[in-house]
Formats: structure tokens, C-alpha cells, sequence
């Protein structure tokens, strides 16, 4: 009776069981947080004012979204130096539900195909079979710095590839997407007939030094869907506005916006308050968006202080993003670690499976917990570490 869009298997994995045990048993440190406004980022009381204006009371059906929160959205990217038309942005609810449409415009149910990062974002799993498409995945490997795996990806190429997703800065590993890969990335995709998907939800968080120059992808030769959204740049996914950005040949942009204008239209899916207040969001968010940034820089000096190499663990060098990544010794398995640590230790944190690294083991946590709890969860996972 029922699709095999969702898996037939949906009991939680141990580790899940393990955490929920831990609950019951006490307080757990969790260095797998990714909700900002659990994290005591203090939000203004007002920020989400906007979203009453009386304004919203007429409704005002646009497929693609209402012009001021498009050139609201467009003033956005010019903060980082990146000139993109008002016109070919089209407003989401989310970056998933990006995701989603961009499957609908590019693949056949049941027969395309597009290319994913591995390790990157696990959802991709759950977004595309639930668009009927599959996913084949490429590498990204690491030599002191995450660079895509060239080869891989042109093994992974089907004649049926529609699309490839790149994350930058990627989730966990914090590595953008440089020049020379992006130029890789974009031919392929113009001689091939396919589109990039550029996932930039991360973008707003350097945490040193400046991230890779978005205008790596200027005059691409192919399609390219740039992602973002609320969620991550002003740390509010419950207000559900997210955005895809077209750039790419002419002819291709404009048929891509007519296809999406039918897809939107008829979903219709953001809502008007939150389209009429995107404009007062984004430029209040700025302050929830620099304490974010503020706690994912003390976090990661704490970390890099605390796991030094001395226990065989190491951080690997991120450029940007929420999260940091772990090498550890692989002298027991990255899930009996993990589930040390919850059962021992209260902490949780998670395996690098989860994000399907190349080999084992790896640990992944989040920067976002308040810095106090955070220093005392990595302190316990180093002590762990060195008492084995
Ligand atoms: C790489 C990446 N893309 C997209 C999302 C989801 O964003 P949204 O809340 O806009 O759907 C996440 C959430 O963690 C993410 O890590």
C-alpha cells in the first residue's frame, strides 16, 4: 500500500536507543546540537515583528515570491560581494524544500540520477529517494585540505546524471569549494547537460580568515542553483524562508524560471508575512548572525586547545561551518566510541559514518553548544580518548 519512498526500516539506530537511555538516566552534553535557538543565542525580542505587518493581510499569490523580499534577498548576496538579479531568485520555504524543486525541474521520477558529496550533508539521502531520484555519490578527499575527488566523480557520471551537489562550506568538514574544483565541477556540468546545485547555507560563518571567493562561479558554463536560507544565516529555521539563486547561460536561466514558476505555482508554499518581513529579518538577523559566529569561534579555539594530538586525536582544519571533525585512533570502532561516551560520559556526539566518511574513525561535533558546556563535553571526550 504504501511507496517505497520511505524506507520500510525506520526503527532508531542504536546509537539513537543509546541516547535516548541516556536521557532517562540524567542530563546529557550534546555536542551533536544544530538548533540555534537552543543554543542561548540571545534572539531581540522583536525580530520577529516584522511578520505582523497588517500588509499581509491581503494575500498576494506569486509563484516565485514578492519582489521586495527578491531584492531584499539579492541586497543579501551583495554583502558578500556577489551580484545577483532580484529576478532570478525564487523563494523556498526552506533550503530542503530548494532541494525538492530542483529535483522536480531537473530529474525524471525513478530514472535520473545526481551526484551527492560524500562526507557531506546525510539528509540527501531522505531528500532525493523522496523525489524519486537516485543518488550516486562522489568523494571528497582529504590530503591536509578537502578537495573533490575528480575520478570519482566521473565514475559516479550516469548518462542519466541531472545534477551535481556540492556543500560549501560543506557540513561537517568545513572545506569550501576552491577554484580549481569549481572550475572541475562547472565544465563537467555545461559539456554534460547537467546543473550544479550549490548548497551555501553555511556561508555566513568563516571562522577564520576569509572563506573561498564566491565569485569562483562567475560566467559559469552550466546551470547553477545557489542555496540558502533563514535557517543558518540568521539562525531561525522555524521562520521557514529559503532561496534559490539562478545564474548560469541566459536561455537555460530563463527556461529554468518559467519551469519553476509552473512548480511553485503550484504549491504556492511561503507564506506572505514571512515574504513581506524577509526585508527587516535579514537586516535585524545581523546580530543573531555575529553572536552565531562569536560562539563558533570560541568553541573552535577551545577545541583545538583541548584535542591537541597528544591522544592520537586531531582536529582536521575547517574553513567555515557549524561543525568540526575529529580524527581519532582507529583502535576500536567510531560507534563503540560514541556510545562510550553517551553511556560513560553523558556526552554525544557523532560517528563519522553518519556523514559516510571514507574510513573510520572519525568523530563530528557541533560548535554551537554555550561555551561552558561545550569545553566540559570535549574535555570528557579527550579524557576518554587518553584513558583507552
Ligand atoms: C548542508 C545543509 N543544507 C541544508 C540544511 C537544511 O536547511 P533548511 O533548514 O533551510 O532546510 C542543512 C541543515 O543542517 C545543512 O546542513
Amino acid at each position: 500500500m504504501f511507496s517505497t519512498r520511505v524506507p520500510a526500516d525506520r526503527r532508531p539506530n542504536d546509537l539513537a536507543r543509546a541516547l535516548a537511555r541516556a536521557r532517562a538516566r540524567g542530563p546529557v552534553i550534546d555536542l551533536t546540537l544544530s538548533n540555534p535557538t537552543r543554543a542561548g543565542i540571545h534572539y531581540p525580542p522583536d525580530l520577529l515583528s516584522g511578520l505582523s505587518d497588517p500588509a499581509a493581510l491581503t494575500y498576494r499569490p506569486a509563484p516565485l515570491g514578492l519582489r521586495d523580499a527578491r531584492e531584499a534577498i539579492a541586497a543579501n548576496y551583495a554583502r558578500r560581494g556577489l551580484r545577483v538579479e532580484a529576478d532570478r531568485i525564487v523563494l523556498t520555504t526552506s533550503t530542503s524544500e530548494a532541494y525538492s524543486i530542483l529535483f522536480k525541474l531537473l530529474c525524471e521520477p525513478g530514472r535520473s540520477d545526481v551526484l551527492t558529496p560524500v562526507p557531506s550533508y546525510p539528509l540527501f539521502e531522505h531528500l532525493t529517494r523522496l523525489d524519486g531520484v537516485v543518488q550516486r555519490r562522489y568523494a571528497l578527499e582529504y590530503h591536509g585540505a578537502w578537495t573533490v575527488d575528480v575520478d570519482s566523480l566521473d565514475r559516479a557520471w550516469t548518462p542519466e546524471t541531472r545534477a551535481v551537489l556540492a556543500v560549501s562550506p560543506n557540513n561537517p568538514t568545513g572545506s569550501t569549494v576552491r577554484g580549481a574544483d569549481a572550475e572541475e565541477l562547472t565544465a563537467r556540468c555545461g559539456s554534460r547537460q547537467a546543473a550544479l546545485i550549490l548548497d551555501e547555507v553555511f556561508c555566513d560563518y568563516p571562522l577564520h580568515g576569509l572563506l573561498a571567493d564566491p565569485r569562483a562561479f562567475s560566467a559559469p558554463p552550466c546551470l547553477i542553483c545557489r542555496l540558502g536560507g533563514l535557517s543558518k544565516s540568521i539562525g531561525l529555521p522555524q521562520v521557514k524562508l529559503g532561496w534559490i539563486a539562478l545564474d548560469g547561460p541566459a536561455g537555460i536561466v530563463s527556461e529554468a524560471l518559467d519551469r519553476l514558476e509552473l512548480i511553485c505555482d503550484t504549491y504556492l508554499s511561503v507564506s506572505t508575512p514571512v515574504q513581506m518581513a524577509a526585508r527587516s529579518l535579514l537586516e535585524r538577523g545581523a546580530a543573531v548572525r555575529q553572536q552565531i559566529l562569536d560562539r563558533l569561534r570560541t568553541n573552535d579555539t577551545a577545541l583545538r586547545a583541548v584535542v591537541t594530538g597528544a591522544g592520537g586525536a586531531t582536529v582536521l582544519p575547517a574553513e567555515g561551518g557549524w561543525s568540526a571533525v575529529i580524527r581519532v585512533p582507529a583502535t576500536r570502532s567510531e560507534e563503540a566510541l560514541a556510545t562510550a561516551l553517551l553511556e560513560r560520559d553523558a556526552v554525544a556526539v557523532h560517528p563519522g559514518y553518519f556523514f559516510v566518511f571514507p574510513h573510520e574513525a572519525f568523530l563530528v561535533v557541533s560548535l554551537l553548544p554555550e561555551p561552558d558546556e561545550f569545553a566540559r563535553g570535549i574535555r570528557l571526550v579527550q579524557d576518554r580518548l587518553d584513558a583507552a
